[in-house]
């Protein structure tokens, strides 16, 4: 995990968020190579669920909601971890991460029980466990601190909350009505989105794991109740394969966690959680849950507006239940970053290089361009050339002329560039270019109008 946290700084992958003030915990940047990277896997899951369906349509809803959203879904009630504090050294910890086995209904007894160490101090001194509601507040409209502080600017503050939406799910939940009466798709169907989420994590950890900002990619899937089993048994197989043949991970490193009763969010009823063997152990990758009709019956009643679907074959009325698969975008990044990654020894040389195997369809550029030598004005105006034919096809196309050949190959390796293309003396006499290989270093000689 180190070398990759590492190469990700070292080649502008991803920074500590504010870094030049000393960092913000929990929230990181993308360089020029992370967002090619992140782009690519965003646009790669929209073009696998959205475009390349039928059944499944995208919303794009806002971040800032009516806050009877999160009373309704039950946010504001129950969306929060389980804090600590060391009455020692004054340090606040989740509880349940503080105790093997445990779950985020740890109680003040069983934690006391326990008696695990303060990681920070070593001291076993605790208060009493409390619930941390994770979402973040903001206020909405001309609201000044000093406005804040009165009995009246009180009122003002509480009338003026909002959040910041912790999950995407619910700006989908609360556009279902619109899309039926609008587009009124056959059930099933599926509703898309990508964005932002928010979580005021107690300890964000392990690298871009757990953020306090991060972006997800939900899919809320509207199916007749009766059909729910098989339909969730559909999309487990769906997301392998989205995780396999798109994303390029090893269905061996995945493993399908029957999350338990007491361990499920409090809207599921069934819960499978996708593991994932990162380089620092076994992490969630992502979830698919069955999340029944308790979104829209919430919605229903909270607004005083039908939720219900017709059935077009046979007349029948119901509120549709809901299967939703769901992950972060951070999670499945560092997930193909750690698959990619490898260091191994370079052939002949007491020399080991870095390589990060990225599947073409993600890699930030798919070819890099060069002259052989950059002081030779045939070999760069040739070498021009090519690198125009390739980027009007591409796009993702990256020119390099400094340091040796070498040098740059190791660069390209580093950043994922399957294919380098040099253009050499050779060139100018038969035409041809070298191709080299990022994963097996071999050379081949063609045309440019061949790659
Ligand atoms: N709508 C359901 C939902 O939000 P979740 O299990 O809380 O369920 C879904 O989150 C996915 O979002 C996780 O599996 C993970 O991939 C990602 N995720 C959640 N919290 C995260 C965080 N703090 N940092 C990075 N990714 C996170």
């Amino acid at each position: 995990m180190d070398n990759l946290v590492s190469l990700c700084k070292r080649r502008g992958f991803i920074f500590p968020g504010s870094e030049v003030y000393g960092g913000f915990a929990g929230t990181w940047d993308f360089g020029p190579l992370g967002v090619m990277l992140k782009k690519n896997i965003m646009d790669e899951w929209w073009r696998f669920w959205v475009d390349q369906r039928d059944d499944i349509f995208g919303v794009d809803a806002a971040i800032l909601m009516n806050p009877r959203t999160w009373v309704a879904s039950g946010h504001t009630a129950t969306f929060a971890d389980p804090l600590v504090e060391c009455k020692s050294c004054h340090g606040r910890f989740r509880a349940d991460k503080l105790v093997n086995g445990a779950n985020e209904s740890i109680s003040t007894e069983e934690f006391a029980k326990a008696a695990p160490k303060c990681p920070t101090c070593g001291k076993t001194d605790w208060g009493p466990i409390r619930k941390f509601n994770m979402m973040f507040t903001t206020h909405v409209g001309a609201v000044l601190p000093e406005d804040l502080t009165s009995a009246e600017g009180k009122d003002l503050a509480e009338k003026s909350t909002a959040y910041l939406r912790p999950e995407t799910a619910q700006g989908i939940f609360t556009n279902y009505k619109n899309v039926v009466d609008t587009l009124y798709p056959d059930l099933p169907f599926g509703l898309a989105q990508q964005g932002k989420a928010f979580r005021n994590e107690i300890s964000p950890r392990d690298f871009i794991l757990r953020d306090r900002e991060c972006s997800q990619m939900e899919i809320e899937y509207f199916v007749d109740p009766e059909n729910w089993e098989a339909e969730f048994e559909k999309l487990l197989k769906e997301n392998d394969e989205f995780l396999t043949k798109i994303m390029g991970l090893n269905l061996a490193d995945i493993n399908h966690l029957e999350v338990a009763p007491a361990d499920r969010a409090h809207y599921s009823k069934r819960t499978v959680d996708f593991m994932f063997a990162y380089p620092n152990g076994e992490q969630e990758l992502m979830g698919l849950a069955y999340r029944t009709d308790f979104d829209l019956q919430n919605i229903q009643r909270e607004s005083g507006k039908s939720m219900e679907y017709r059935n077009k074959t046979d007349n029948k009325v119901f509120v549709p239940h809901v299967i939703e698969p769901s992950i972060g975008v951070e999670r499945l990044l560092l997930a193909v970053l750690s698959n990619a990654y490898s260091e191994e020894p370079v052939d002949g040389k007491d020399e080991t290089r870095t390589v990060l195997k990225l599947p073409g369809n993600l890699a930030p550029y798919k070819f890099c361009v060069s002259p052989l030598l950059k002081n030779r004005p045939e070999l760069v105006a040739k070498a021009r050339e090519v690198y125009q034919l390739l980027k009007d096809k591409y796009t993702f196309v990256t020119w390099d002329d400094s340091g040796n050949i070498g040098k740059r190959y190791r660069k390209q390796d580093e950043i994922g560039t399957p294919k380098c293309v040099v253009i050499d003396f050779d060139t100018l006499t038969d035409g041809t270019v070298t191709v080299r290989d990022r994963d097996t270093a071999q050379q081949v000689r063609v045309k440019p109008t061949e790659l």
